[in-house]
């Protein structure tokens, strides 16, 4: 997982390379570097975050340069340090890289090289690719873009690439197997980016490359684009794209992820938008509609997904089961990949996913298509590598999720989880029209809801003051509360370096109960009507152990509110609604504990916003 950018064309490239990067760093930040050309290549990296190059910038001359690479790196092969950081130069010192993604029999390729007489500076995979094609280039006479096309076909793993050859500095070559690579194009000016929040303030018409694709940026002949397994030209499908500069801005939030947690009325909005028609009530999704037949006939599905999106999963497992009565299993996609799994026909594979470049979430529907079940992708992120290898989907429509704690992201996809559960529920028979037309009511209103849970801000910050040197929390909820317990310790724990564990509330006697003590906080989700006393007694149950409680209530609540530590209030909604409600004051606490603590928020440390390696 890496960003990488490019850019070729009649203009100065430096400010577009590190503003770029900056706009990447979300896709790791251990070290960085750019190489750009004027008369002789100007090569600068440094161990740390995109501000730290920028400072060795200071040659007047980079700032001239109309051709350049740059990356943002999360290690893979090797330490977070100069040496291994990208651009790699090959032996020469002609042939410049940037990649993202894993080149796995980079060490056998490495023996030969070595054999021939080339050596190694850094432990990455990269270094042997860059060597790779300018031996290839070499032994078959052959141009740059030639050269990239022999060598990757040798090569196993994924990978988004670019090139560029000192003795041709009019040409970017570019190709794509697995990692995302779209290039944004303006006449013959080309920026590359693994996605386009590098460029948008440039031009809108991109192409995104497909697997096994390269493309020849020369800025005199234009765009060519082949296939990498053939070799021949293919026609370019450029696209224009929506997005928005503000999208990826931080817009006068102190950082990314508090934009996002502000953001959700909107989000939720959009999520909702031309699927949901009210009066009378109906819910239209393409999709659903399309595939009704055999969406009708499954027999079961099964979710496969990664971190927050196998929680969201969790989550679609009681929508499904409860309203569409079609039995779910939600698996690990890391797991799932290397078990032996029985899938049979009338199986709905649903992988989920907010990058849609997860390599496990990939890897998963890889393997699952040998055994040719209907694939059903949710994604947010457009044109991503899951949505193009799922047969239909749906997206969540949540924006650019920048902040690596994915919260937005969450709150979207359990929203079209829960439409997606009641369209087909009602349309199959399963679902009586009066629970339909009610959840599609609270639906409309959702909005709203989040937005009146947002006035418990200031309260919620005053609770993080209280807890914030606990080394500990646990988080319970039953029944649909538990994903969200789960998804409130995940929060907690990749930002703020806090320990948390989510539980079954009625798990914690059977284990858990041995922890708590007056220093240990847990947070209880006690929104759930059904099983309310049940959820008192294990309030009790750990108010008794001298526990502290943090409670999320509905208003009105009056039992545990009173025996709770502190508390946060939700408003009342449907117990199918209220998990959703639920999760946001914990994305609050989470974002409040670490920003005392003064933690990295949008980009913690060891973390990517996508796992785009095992
Ligand atoms: O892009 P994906 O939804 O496939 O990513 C899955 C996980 O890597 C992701 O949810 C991760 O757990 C987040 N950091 C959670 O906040």
């Amino acid at each position: 997982m890496c960003g990488i950018v490019g850019y070729i064309g009649s203009n100065p490239t430096l400010d577009f390379l590190i503003e770029g990067l900056k706009k990447l760093e979300y896709r790791g930040y251990d070290s960085s570097g750019i190489v750009v050309f004027m008369e002789k290549p100007y090569l600068k990296k440094c161990q740390g975050k995109i501000l730290k190059l920028e400072k060795t910038l200071i040659e007047k001359e980079l700032k001239l340069a109309q051709v350049g690479l740059g990356h943002t790196r999360w290690a893979t092969h090797g330490a977070p340090n100069t040496v291994n950081s990208h651009p790699h130069v090959s032996n020469s010192g002609e042939l410049y890289v940037v990649h993202n993604g894993i080149i796995e029999n980079y060490e056998s390729i490495k023996s030969v090289l070595i054999k021939k007489g080339y050596h190694f500076k850094s432990e990455t995979d990269t270094e042997v690719l860059v060597n790779l094609i300018e031996e290839v280039k070499k032994t078959e006479n052959v141009k740059l873009g030639k050269a990239v096309q022999i060598a990757l076909n040798q090569v196993i793993g994924a990978f988004a690439v670019c090139f560029l050859d000192v003795n041709n500095p009019n040409e970017i070559v570019v190709a794509k197997l697995g990692s995302p690579l779209v290039i944004g194009i303006e006449n013959n000016n080309f920026y590359i980016g693994s996605d386009p929040s590098p460029f948008i303030r440039y031009t809108n018409r991109c192409l995104y490359l497909g697997d096994n694709e390269m493309a020849i940026l020369n800025k005199k002949e234009g765009l060519t684009l082949r296939s990498l397994q053939t070799d021949n030209i293919l026609k370019p499908k450029l696209e224009n794209l929506k997005l928005e500069l503000e999208q990826v801005e931080k817009g006068g939030f102190k950082h990314f992820m508090l934009k996002e947690i502000f953001e959700q009325p909107k989000n939720i909005k959009d999520a909702l938008r031309g699927r949901i028609l009210t009066r009378p009530n109906r819910i239209k999704i393409s999709s659903i509609e399309e595939n009704i037949t055999k969406m009708a006939k499954s027999n079961r599905l099964i979710f496969i997904a990664c971190g927050s999106s196998w929680h969201a999963s969790l989550l679609g497992e009681y929508y499904f089961e409860e309203l569409a009565r079609i039995p779910v299993e939600v698996e690990y996609a890391s797991e799932f990949r290397y078990r032996n799994p029985i899938i049979k026909e009338g199986d709905i594979i649903v992988p989920l996913s907010q990058s849609g470049e997860t390599a496990d979430t990939l890897a998963a529907i890889k393997m699952a298509k040998e055994f040719n079940p209907f694939l059903f992708g949710i994604c947010n992120v457009v044109g991503s590598s899951i949505a193009r290898e799922t047969d239909s989907g749906v997206y969540i429509h949540a924006g650019p999720e920048i902040g690596v704690a994915s919260t937005k992201a969450f709150t979207c996809q359990a929203i079209i989880l829960l439409m997606l559960s009641l369209d087909l529920g009602y349309r199959t028979g399963k679902l009586e029209g009066l629970k339909y037309n009610l959840i599609i009511d609270e639906l409309v209103k959702i909005h709203q809801k989040v937005e009146q849970l947002f006035k418990e801000s200031k309260k919620i910050e005053h609770i993080a003051k209280k807890y914030q040197n606990s080394r500990n929390f646990l988080y319970l909820g039953r029944g649909l509360n538990f994903p969200i317990a789960l998804e409130g310790a995940l929060k907690l724990k990749e930002i703020s370096y806090i320990h948390a564990e989510g539980y079954p509330a009625a798990e914690m006697k059977h284990g858990p109960i041995a922890l708590i003590d007056k220093d240990m906080p847990v947070v209880v989700i006690a929104t759930e009507k059904g099983k309310y006393h049940k959820i008192l007694s294990n309030v009790m149950e750990i108010k008794s152990r001298g526990g502290k409680v943090i409670a999320i209530l509905s208003q009105g609540d009056e039992d545990i509110r009173r025996i709770a530590d502190d508390f946060i209030e939700i408003p009342n909604a449907d117990e199918l609604v209220s998990p959703i409600l639920a999760n946001i004051p914990l994305q609050l606490l989470a974002y409040h504990i670490a920003e005392l603590k003064g933690c990295e928020i949008d980009q913690p440390r060891n973390l990517a916003k996508s796992v785009t390696v095992e």
